[in-house]
Order: structure tokens, then C-alpha cells, then sequence
């Protein structure tokens, strides 16, 4: 398969393109690194990604931001960050990828246990998460030609709290969380939310 990965030179998407690269074809896709570049939140960077891109089997999102502040801290910029990375980045990942993918192919996107979890300052995120996940159930209704999308819910990532100098026993280790795509895009899956803790 070729395999598109965008948010390939994150804390995730390391350990999943490298393991995706032992048996498909891997393009690696980042803001600032990788084989080529995109702004998410600019759906004219994303549109020229899909016309340099060209046909491909699958695409992973890993990328898109959202802001972590109590509610009485987040502003008006807070929540359009959030919203047009996390989540219309996404949602414009698949709606200009649709051209590209082949028969049969699949998305998965990311969202997040604090859609179902959340905790004191992840309002913005909490509701990003929520909203690619109430998204991708409902386009797996109307994708055409067998194409297929699912959502991976990552719990916190071992090496992201480690980095924050935090406690890392809630953590799942990036590369077990990378184990969870490539269930999705190796997989039948369609329409489903994987919360990557139920495949530790
Ligand atoms: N890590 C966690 O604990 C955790 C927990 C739950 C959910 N998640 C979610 O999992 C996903 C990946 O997390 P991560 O920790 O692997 O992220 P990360 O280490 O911060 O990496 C982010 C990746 O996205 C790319 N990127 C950033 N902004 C972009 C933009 N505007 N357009 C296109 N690409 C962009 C970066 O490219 P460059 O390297 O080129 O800048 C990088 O490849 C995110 O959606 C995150 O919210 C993470």
C-alpha cells in the first residue's frame, strides 16, 4: 500500500511510519519536517498536498493542535486554533484526500480520551476529539468506493509525559499506540472509535 502519513515526524507518527515502512510505501508528511510539508489549517496547503501527492491506498492524521487552558483562560484565538487544526484540519485532510484515495482505501484519524475523559482544562480539546469522532461516524455512511475511516483515541503518550517532566505511569508507550493505526489501516474496520487502551 501507499501509505500517507501526516504527522509522521511527531511523537507517534515516528514509531507508526517506521513500522508501516517494514511492508508499504511511507510519505511522510509534517508542518515543518518530512518528505513534504502542510499546513493543515490552510485548506490551500492541504489541496496542493493531494496534487503533489497523487493516488494513494491509506492516510493517517496525526496532526493538529488544540489548546490547553481553563475555560476562563481560553480566547476567542484559543478556540479558532483548536478548531481549525484538530478539527477541520482533519475533517479537510479527508475531504480533499477523497480525490486522491483509491478504491478501497481508508482514512484514520486522531482524537483523544479526553473527549470521553476529560479533565480541568481541556475544554477546547475535549470538544475537538468529540467532534472528529461524531464527524468520522457519520462520513463512514456516505464514503463512496469501499473507502473506509475510523478514529484512534490515544490516551496520554509515555514519551510526550516525559517530556512535560510528568508522572508517566498513565502513559502508553508511542509505539504500542502505533499499533492501533495500523490495526485500522491493515484491518476492516469502518466507522469506529479504537480507544488505544482496549489493544495494550
Ligand atoms: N502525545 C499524546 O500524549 C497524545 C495523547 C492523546 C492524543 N494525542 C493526539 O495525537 C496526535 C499526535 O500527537 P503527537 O504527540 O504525536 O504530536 P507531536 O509530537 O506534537 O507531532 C505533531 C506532528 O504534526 C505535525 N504538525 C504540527 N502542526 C501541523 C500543521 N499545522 N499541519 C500539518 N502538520 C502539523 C508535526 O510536523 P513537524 O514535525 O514538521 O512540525 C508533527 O509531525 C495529535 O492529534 C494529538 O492531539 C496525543
Amino acid at each position: 500500500m501507499r501509505i500517507i502519513v501526516v504527522g509522521a515526524t511527531g511523537t507517534i507518527g515516528t514509531p507508526l511510519s517506521a513500522a508501516l515502512a517494514e511492508r508499504h510505501e511511507v510519505v511522510r508528511v509534517g508542518n515543518r519536517h518530512g518528505d513534504f510539508q502542510v499546513d493543515v489549517a490552510d485548506p490551500g496547503s492541504v489541496a496542493r498536498l493531494f496534487q503533489d501527492l497523487g493516488p494513494f491506498d491509506a492516510l493517517v492524521s496525526l496532526a493538529g493542535g488544540a489548546r490547553f487552558k481553563p475555560i476562563g483562560e481560553l480566547t476567542d484565538e484559543d478556540f479558532a486554533f483548536s478548531l481549525s487544526h484538530k478539527l477541520m484540519g482533519q475533517i479537510n485532510l479527508v475531504r480533499a484526500g477523497l480525490a486522491q484515495v483509491r478504491d478501497g482505501g481508508s482514512f484514520t484519524l486522531t482524537s483523544g480520551v479526553l473527549a470521553q475523559e476529560p479533565m480541568p482544562g481541556s475544554s477546547a480539546i475535549s470538544l475537538v476529539n468529540a467532534g472528529v469522532e461524531g464527524f468520522a461516524r457519520a462520513a463512514a455512511l456516505d464514503m463512496p468506493r469501499g473507502v473506509r475511516i475510523n478514529v484512534v483515541s490515544p490516551p496520554w503518550v509515555t514519551e510526550t509525559l516525559q517530556g512535560m517532566g510528568w508522572d508517566t505511569s498513565p502513559g502508553m508507550p508511542a509505539a504500542q499506540v502505533a499499533r492501533v493505526y495500523i490495526e485500522c489501516i491493515e484491518g476492516s474496520r469502518n466507522g469506529e472509535i479504537l480507544d488505544a487502551r482496549d489493544f495494550g
